[in-house]
């Protein structure tokens, strides 16, 4: 694995002084609209980084302050489906890292298999299935631990805030699988039977790259659509982009109050 050069980094982001990390998936780009004191660094400012093509994913860092907090927020990932491998889909989350973050919190849109876990809501992600078939680490360090990928404690944390706040936060298993396709309902059936609450292509190889660098991970999936063959229509971006804008809010309150309250 390598480590992103610090002395690449543009001053701002080697300066940020935030030591918490926010990924945002698609559609999620507006969580930061809430954010204070907000500093913009395009993606193509930073050397080294590949940039995503994908509509809804803006492709720039944003330094911004939430609850009196500092936070590094990537808005647009880059995906395994636009043909970068999995080290480079990566490399955002080594950039955070030396940037001086040492927690990370992915947020995705996913689609919901669970009939009790509807579209609109939140999911904690307690535990992820890499579908993808590779690993940012191929290549080493080998043999990585998995067995608490996404932080017990901080799970805890935002859970006890999730009800505090009497927001319906539901909790279960992502799998990342490559896309760029939506599933068949044949493979939905399957990923339900594999233990799949949520599905999605992105977060699995960003919280491995994380945790391999020692970072805190926590990840939550924005429930966007119903998973394939389980609702009444078709899946489409335009739903995924929509739902997400739609319950930004709600998030922003979680992470404001769960900021607020534990530091
Ligand atoms: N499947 C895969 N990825 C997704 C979905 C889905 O249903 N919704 C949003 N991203």
């Amino acid at each position: 694995m390598q480590t992103f050069p610090a002395d690449s980094l543009p001053p701002e982001l080697a300066n940020c002084d935030a030591r918490l990390g926010l990924v945002l998936g698609s559609g999620l780009g507006s969580l930061i609209d809430g954010f204070g004191d907000l500093i913009e660094i395009p993606y193509g400012e930073v050397p080294g980084l590949p940039r995503s093509a994908v509509a809804g994913h803006a492709g720039k860092f944003v330094i911004g302050t939430l609850a009196g907090v500092r936070i590094l927020a990537a808005c647009g990932r880059i995906h395994l489906y636009e043909g970068y491998r999995a080290d480079e889909v990566t490399t955002l989350v080594r950039a955070m890292h030396a940037a001086g973050c040492e927690r990370l919190i992915l947020t995705n849109a996913a689609g919901t298999t669970r009939l009790h876990q509807p579209p609109g809501q939140w999911m904690l992600i307690e535990d992820h299935l890499n579908l993808t078939g590779t690993s940012p680490l191929e290549g080493g360090p080998n043999f990585i631990d998995m067995s608490e990928v996404y932080s017990e404690p901080w799970r805890e944390s935002f859970l006890e805030s999730a009800e505090t706040l009497d927001l319906e936060l539901g909790r279960g298993v992502y799998a990342g699988l490559r896309g760029p396709q939506y599933e068949t309902p044949a493979e939905i059936q399957m990923l339900r039977h594999l233990g799949a609450d949520a599905v999605g292509m992105s977060t699995v190889l960003e919280a491995i790259q994380a945790r391999a660098l020692g970072m805190e991970v926590a990840g939550f999936s924005c429930l966007t659509n119903w998973a394939a063959g389980l609702g009444d229509g078709h899946l489409s971006h335009q739903e995924v982009m929509e739902t997400g804008l739609s319950v930004a809010d709600d998030f922003v309150r979680l992470l404001s109050h769960h900021l607020a309250h534990q530091k």
